[in-house]
């Protein structure tokens, strides 16, 4: 079964709610089984008065992947892991009807739809995630951009480079994520090898750690 497939059976399933348009860039949102009194730890925003607002909110935060939402108190958060109905996490009684939606890029030209948190990155044709809020080693950060259909992010070109350390640096999330990146050293010159890893750091130069080292991670696919 091909991605978009399983997509087309995500939307009858649980219903595709919301398209929103953001700087000529389409997103989608998608709505999980109900998850009330469910929800992982973050800072919310405060009077967001529709969920489109505060998917927009997402779409501008390039580490977001889901929100949620309730629309009483005008409540949105940004989430940086996706939503899942299995997840545990912290119960909030006192607000019923949060209601959480994977936020999904979706491709202008091909209309494929990006697995959430991944943002298309025109000039460079390939899509990045940002993963910061659960810290890995360096052969979980693969495994895991692997299970996403990815790979940690390779670094051939200056100008990749470039965008990525301007987004480390002006998103607010990754600028207090500790300052070591994993990524894919795809040129074998001069290069650690295990026990010692290759690492990004925020200034666009590469260090050394112990690969067992828990550390933010940059995927791509
Ligand atoms: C959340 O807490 C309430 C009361 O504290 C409890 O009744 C409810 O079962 C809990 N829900 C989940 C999903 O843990
Ligand atoms: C990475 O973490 C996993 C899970 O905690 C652990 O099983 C594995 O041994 C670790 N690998 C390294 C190289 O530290």
């Amino acid at each position: 079964m091909s991605r978009r497939q399983y997509f087309q059976i995500v939307f009858l399933l649980l219903l595709c709610v919301c398209t929103i348009q953001s700087l000529d860039r389409r997103f989608t949102a998608i709505r999980f089984p109900p998850m009330e009194g469910l929800m992982p730890q973050a800072d919310p925003l405060l009077n967001v008065k529709t969920k489109i607002g505060c998917a927009m909110f997402c779409v501008q935060d390039e580490t977001c992947a889901c929100i949620s939402y309730n629309k009483f108190d005008s409540f949105c958060m940004l989430v940086p892991e996706p939503a899942t109905n299995f997840e545990k996490s912290t119960n909030i009684s006192i607000m019923p009807h949060l209601y959480h939606f994977n936020v999904h890029e979706v491709r202008i030209d091909t209309k494929e739809i990006l697995t959430q948190g991944y943002r298309w990155h025109e000039a460079h044709q390939t899509a990045l995630r940002f993963h910061y809020s659960r810290p890995k080693n360096n052969t979980e950060s693969i495994q895991l951009c692997q299970q996403e259909g990815g790979d940690l992010v390779t670094l051939q070109t200056e100008s990749k480079l470039n965008t990525i350390v301007r987004i480390l640096n002006s998103n607010t999330k990754l600028a207090s994520a500790g300052k070591h990146f994993y990524y894919n050293p795809t040129t074998d010159t001069g290069l650690p090898s295990p026990p010692m890893c290759s690492v990004l750091t925020k200034s666009g130069t590469f260090e050394e750690v112990t690969c067992d080292t828990t550390i933010p991670y940059i995927c791509e696919r």
